[in-house]
């Protein structure tokens, strides 16, 4: 992956580069990590550099960053996993081994979101919507049948007195509430498939996880198709 772009950054269009990461940007990685995740975000879930030599040399295909004048000011890693075996009430640790990935196979039928961040400086201009679309492409390259990963809910702490985190999700989903990261996620094209509670260390979210999905159009219709065949060969 290694694309250039334009984002509107105060109002200009400034150039962005949206590549996978490799050792010589992992100072810049974690400075971003500190930026985008502030207290009372559990610092130890920041990458350290263990995990991101993990990363690139396991699965380079979903190591993505988002560099502007040279700075990472963004990033976003997955890993393959096979679904089924994890379910619905998984957890981040589990699923993404710690942040490790070294249950990463390439085998698996779903890229598994471990982490995606933008800096305060360069939110809203797109690049987490970039980081996302770039990953979609990096599933339909890899033929796999979707993307999936918790999204973290931290506007929920502040309405837990008034709603349960089901009727959180439906405030938001109705539009009635905004939440920093799902309402992001909804805009990028992901769909919530469940709530997983102990998802992660995550005192805004009340360690809660929306469970969204993102499906590859071709898979589906390939399977689709398939189903079609399989039908008219055994009718
Ligand atoms: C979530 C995050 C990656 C979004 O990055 P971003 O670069 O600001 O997002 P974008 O500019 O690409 O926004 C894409 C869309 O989401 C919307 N959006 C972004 N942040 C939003 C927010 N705080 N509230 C509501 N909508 C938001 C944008 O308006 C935009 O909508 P559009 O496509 O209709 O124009 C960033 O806020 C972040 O790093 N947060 C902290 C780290 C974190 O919690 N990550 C999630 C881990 S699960």
């Amino acid at each position: 992956m290694n694309k250039q772009l334009y984002v509107w950054h105060n109002g200009k269009p400034v150039k962005a580069i949206i590549r996978n990461y490799s050792e010589r940007d992992f100072d810049g990685l974690m400075d971003a990590q500190k930026l985008s995740f502030p207290p009372p975000f559990p610092e130890e879930l920041l990458w350290n550099k263990e995990q991101l030599v993990e990363h690139v040399s396991r699965f380079r295909e979903g190591a993505l960053c988002a560099e502007v004048d040279g700075r990472i000011v963004g990033s976003m890693t997955g890993l393959i996993v096979d679904m089924g075996e994890y379910g619905h009430e998984h957890s981040w640790e589990s699923v993404t081994d710690n942040g490790y990935i070294r249950n990463h196979r390439p085998d698996g039928n779903t890229l598994y979101v471990v982490d995606i961040c933008v800096i305060p400086e360069y939110r809203k201009t797109g690049l987490g919507k970039w980081l996302m679309q770039s990953m979609y492409e990096t599933a339909v390259q890899l033929r796999l049948e979707r993307l999936l990963g918790g999204g973290r809910m931290p506007g929920y702490r502040a309405k837990s007195l008034e709603a349960t985190p089901q009727q959180y999700v439906e405030k938001v989903l109705a539009g009635e509430w905004t939440d920093p990261v799902i309402s992001f996620l909804l805009r990028c094209g992901r769909v919530p498939v469940g709530i997983a509670q102990n998802y992660l260390e995550d005192e805004e979210s009340l360690h809660h996880a929306v469970i969204m999905e993102w499906r590859n159009p071709f898979r589906n219709q390939l399977s689709t198709n398939q189903t079609i065949n399989q039908q008219a060969e055994s009718e």
